[in-house]
């Protein structure tokens, strides 16, 4: 949450500042700034809203300076206004700053600063942190550095920081906890962002800063040392980027264009994996460690909100090919209990971002816990792809849509993947069947290319029921966890109430809810749950439910019982299950966009949870 981004060099930093805060939006849009240095002095321009009301707000104000800070914030200590908006300038004004995080001892610190004169203008912590590191510049008679790292050192949280100091203006401090933090490295400039949107045109060579390491950028040259003082050698990658993956290439908004992008990002995911010669998969990233994984006692697969839902996909898919226990955990509660975890378990961590701060942290308390820990990320270089033993990245192309899609069907893929991969080096799949499956998922993207062509039909559902105040989802087995997706993605982006439920739940409480005017979306492929989710779709149809109906093309039973179909094409295993997400990303979609909904920033979201 919150996206940073500063630059020290011999351009302009406005242009740079202002679009890579446009790139940086879907992090947090509920206020904006930029502190800009110009011959030493700086201009502080902040305010509520979006990026867009920042530009307008600085009209033809001064945007001169070689030197600068920006920040789009989603609010954490305080209400989304002008005042709240960073950056935040110490009392004395020798210290300007941005942040992504939480300071937990915020209180303390204020107090303390309180009883030594010092007076807050507003409710954040950040300024709490600007003040104290300028009380000990002050009072320490220390280097601007030495005092951010003194600081950073008396704080409790997670920080993504960038700090401009107004006696030693020709340098730019950084620092991470928690929070992620990349830098840029040009010609004699220097970049620093929450992830490296940013500055891609402008180089590919970045370094990713380690947690409690802090970066001092001047024209010169960068130093990187830890918290503590020791000197780091910092490792400089090459980033791989296709400019045309962040942009809407015609589409009216990322969403629309990430379901669209599914047929080749899913190729991409499956991309140098399947060797479709020999029907053989192989996954390089956990080579290593496929001993551990074929021994493991049990797999726990850890993630939250659309993560935790493939998750649950993946208990069926590990369940039935690669025969070990699995349990799916919401990352949140797992960190906070005292899970019962030894060297002999595998953990899983999925994360889109790779920045979840709730799956990081259940990463920390599996290590310590001796599990091998996995992860499945899309964001190459990520805090969790560098945190976890061995991994798979699902490489879907960024998502900047808040509402995931694309990475929830690549993230199932690797799952599957996964599961058929150790399945057969553990003799558990047989060779027939083996090329089967695999058969079943190089179809995926065409299939999916399919149900794409439907997407009017799914517009036009959308305007009959977009105007509903509740919606139930239903499935059972792989399509429970289907039928949660579909309900996160229907009211995180059209505000509508939808619960997702195993069908057979149903009469256990939920069916109270039935009357003529509840649409009820029922995921009702061809498998071996079929005639008992017939029998589902007969006792909310009895109860005078409207019953949209998923199902497989030439379904000519449940066709005849539903208010509307939307058909996708027939598989034969839960991997091809996967297809039925797609109509119900569209009918999301499409009921939001007919609610005038903002689609991509929907209300109170972020795209990266980077807080707990
Ligand atoms: C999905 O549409 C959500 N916006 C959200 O639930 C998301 O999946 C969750 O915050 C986890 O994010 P991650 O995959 O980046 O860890």
């Amino acid at each position: 949450m919150c996206g940073i981004v500063g630059y020290i060099g011999s351009q302009q930093a406005y242009p740079i500042l202002i679009n890579g805060l446009k790139r940086l939006e879907y992090r947090g849009y509920d206020s904006a700034g930029i502190a800009l240095v110009d011959n030493q002095k700086p201009n502080i321009y902040k305010i509520k809203g979006k990026v867009s009301d920042l530009e307008n707000f600085i009209g033809n104000n001064s945007k001169a300076g070689t030197i600068g800070i920006g920040h789009t914030r989603w609010a954490t200590h305080g209400v989304p206004n002008d005042i709240n908006a960073h950056p935040h300038k110490s009392m004395n004004g020798k210290f300007i700053i941005i942040h992504n995080g939480i300071i937990e001892n915020f209180s303390v610190l204020k107090q303390k600063l309180i009883k030594r004169g010092y007076s807050f203008k507003s409710e954040t912590d950040t300024e709490v942190l600007a003040d104290l590191i300028e009380y000990i510049y002050e009072f320490g008679h220390v280097s601007a550095t030495d005092a951010v790292r003194f600081a950073l050192s008396k704080v409790q949280g997670a920080y993504g920081l960038a700090v401009l100091c107004t006696e030693e203006p020709d340098k730019l401090i950084a620092a991470r906890k928690s929070s992620p933090l990349v830098i840029g490295i040009g010609e004699n400039e220097y970049f620093i962002a929450s992830d490296a949107t940013p500055f891609i045109e402008y180089t590919d060579k970045v370094v990713y800063l380690d947690n409690e390491n802090l970066a001092v950028l001047t024209t010169e040259g960068i130093s990187i040392k830890t918290i503590k003082n020791d000197e780091v050698n910092p490792e400089v990658q090459k980033i791989d980027f296709d400019f045309d993956e962040i942009e809407k290439g015609g589409f009216k908004h990322f969403m629309l264009k990430e379901i669209f992008e599914q047929p080749k990002s899913l190729n991409d995911t499956m991309r140098g994996r399947i060797d479709l010669a020999h029907h053989t998969i192989t996954l390089g990233g956990l080579m290593g460690v496929m001993p551990r994984i074929m021994n493991a006692r049990r797999i726990i697969i850890v993630g939250c909100g659309t993560s935790w839902h493939a998750g649950l996909m993946g208990e069926y898919l590990f369940e039935e090919y690669a025969r070990i226990p699995v349990e799916v955990e919401y990352a949140s509660e797992f960190r906070y209990r005292d899970p019962i975890i030894n060297s002999e378990d595998v953990v899983i961590a999925i994360s889109q971002s790779g920045e979840t701060a709730d799956t990081l942290a259940a990463i920390q308390v599996a290590k310590q816990k001796g599990a091998l820990v996995l992860g499945i990320c899309n964001v190459v270089g990520s805090s969790i792809s560098r945190e976890t033993d061995a991994g798979v990245y699902t490489h879907a192309g960024p998502e900047i849509g808040v509402a995931s899609t694309k990475a929830f069907t690549a993230q199932v893929l690797v799952l599957a993947m996964m599961a058929l991969f150790i399945g057969r080096a553990k003799y558990n799949i047989k060779p027939e069947h083996y090329q089967e499956l695999i058969d079943e998922l190089i179809s995926v993207p065409e299939k999916i290319e399919e149900v794409l062509k439907t997407s009017e039909s799914v517009e036009k559902l959308a305007e009959l029921y977009k105007n509903s105040p509740n919606f139930i989802y239903l499935g059972r087995g792989c399509y429970y966890p289907i039928a949660l997706e579909g309900a996160l993605k229907l009211k995180e982006i059209s505000y509508i109430h939808a619960i997702g439920y195993p069908a057979a739940e149903m009469k256990h409480g939920p069916i109270a809810l039935i009357d003529d005017k509840m649409p009820v979306v029922v995921i009702a492929a061809q498998d071996k749950g079929y005639d008992k989710i017939v029998n589902n779709i007969q006792e909310v149809k009895a109860r005078k439910g409207i019953i949209i109906a998923i199902v497989n093309t030439g379904d000519v039973v449940i066709s005849k019982m539903a208010d509307h179909v939307l058909e996708v094409p027939k598989y034969k295993t839960a991997i091809g299950a996967l297809i039925t997400a797609i109509p119900l990303q569209l009918l999301s979609y499409y009921i939001a966009v007919l609610r005038g909904c903002n689609v991509d920033q929907p209300r109170n979201l972020a795209k990266s949870v980077t807080v707990e």
